[in-house]
């Protein structure tokens, strides 16, 4: 098949760990005789340095342009500054939000080899393999935002219709799995979470009879996840929520490094980036780990572009790389230096070869 794909390095590692994930998926075009094209693109604070916009409309139109898009990440200390008129992190939600890419996938899954780089005990982490179903493009973070001098105000806002269309695409993705989903909100407290929540019954009532639903209020979900992770399988929650937890839930994994994502909407295109953030202090050093970019590149090659037997062969090819000791030093056993970022992409694409 011929496929576009828009690949927005942006800042920090982003343009280390795009770069490795653009060469495993130009391994499988050839490997499987398809035909990828690349279109690059700024974004973050990349973009604000040449052109004082974080998502310049050349980046918004070849997005639109494109069948898939390829993020790193955006940010850092250089852009940081409280009272700057723009920031990197305005371009990658306002990208979300032009693409209406609403529904955000972090799956988790563990690899055995790497239990020991978890801080979690071992028998914690038996079992673990959950998807966390975010809502990305409402909630407080796109909320009306003031400011004056002594106070400040984030407004959160959701519409029902917004909750029912990432709840059913939660319960979905939880038939195709172990038929179970897990709604968190702040129902106790935010009038938010109890329009939540009741719409979360309403459809799984109306609509998903064969799905066990299980509510859990953040604060618990947060301890849950670290006291019994193997028990959940879906997991659905509002923006910020699903923020908070998958930096949380990536430890079980062993390292923020690990975790792909695909944000979707109703279309097929999609945009892929992993769930780790710039990290300014190892940018350029060729030590970032760049499995989670990798592994954002197959859920692109399944969910976009509907090849599911290439996506699992870079998800196996990443597997063996592991199994084989390739570990980059945030997964390296502790005082290891682990490869460079290029080398475990070399060892990933050996083990597609
Ligand atoms: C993420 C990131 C972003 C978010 C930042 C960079 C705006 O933390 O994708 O998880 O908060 O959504
Ligand atoms: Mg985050």
């Amino acid at each position: 098949m011929e496929a576009v794909i828009t690949v927005l390095p942006g800042d920090g590692i982003g343009p280390d760990v795009t770069l490795c994930a653009r060469r495993v998926l130009e391994t499988v075009g050839d490997a499987f005789g398809h035909g990828f094209e690349f279109r690059q693109e700024l974004v973050g604070g990349a973009a604000i340095d040449a052109c004082g916009d974080p998502l310049p409309p050349a980046t918004i139109g070849s997005c639109e342009a494109s069948d898939a898009i390829l993020l790193g990440a955006v940010g850092g200390p250089k852009w940081s500054d409280p009272k700057a008129a723009v920031r990197p992190e305005q371009g990658l939600l306002e990208l979300r939000s032009v693409l209406g890419v609403y529904a955000n996938l972090r799956p988790l899954k563990i690899y055995q080899e790497l239990v020991g780089a978890s801080p979690l005990k071992p028998e914690i982490l038996d079992g673990v393999d959950l998807l966390v179903v975010r809502e990305l493009t409402g909630g407080i973070y796109f909320g009306e935002k003031n400011r004056d001098a002594n106070w400040a105000s984030d407004l959160c806002v959701y519409h029902t219709h917004e909750i029912e269309r990432i709840v059913r695409v939660a319960a979905k993705l939880a038939q195709g799995r172990r038929k179970k989903l897990c709604s968190v909100d702040k129902a106790n407290v935010l009038e938010t979470s109890r329009l939540w929540r009741e719409t979360t019954n309403n459809i799984m009532a109306a609509e998903f009879a064969d799905i066990e639903v299980e509510t859990l209020l953040v604060d618990a979900a947060a301890m849950h996840l670290l006291s019994r992770p193997g028990d959940f399988d879906v997991i659905v929650t509002e923006n910020m929520f699903g923020d908070i937890l998958t930096d949380e839930a990536s430890m079980l994994a062993g390292s923020m490094g690990m975790l792909p994502s695909a944000s979707l909407g109703d279309s097929a295109r999609g945009l892929y980036e992993p769930i780790h953030g710039s990290a300014p202090d190892i940018a350029g050093r060729g030590i970032a780990n760049p499995c989670g970019a990798i592994a954002s590149a197959a859920l692109l090659l399944r969910h976009s572009l509907g090849l599911e037997q290439e996506a699992a062969a870079v998800e196996t090819a990443i597997s063996r790389a592991i199994a084989g000791g390739a570990r980059t030093v945030d997964i390296a056993e502790c005082g290891d230096a682990g490869v460079s970022t290029t080398e475990m992409t070399d060892a990933i694409i050996r083990c597609l070869n």
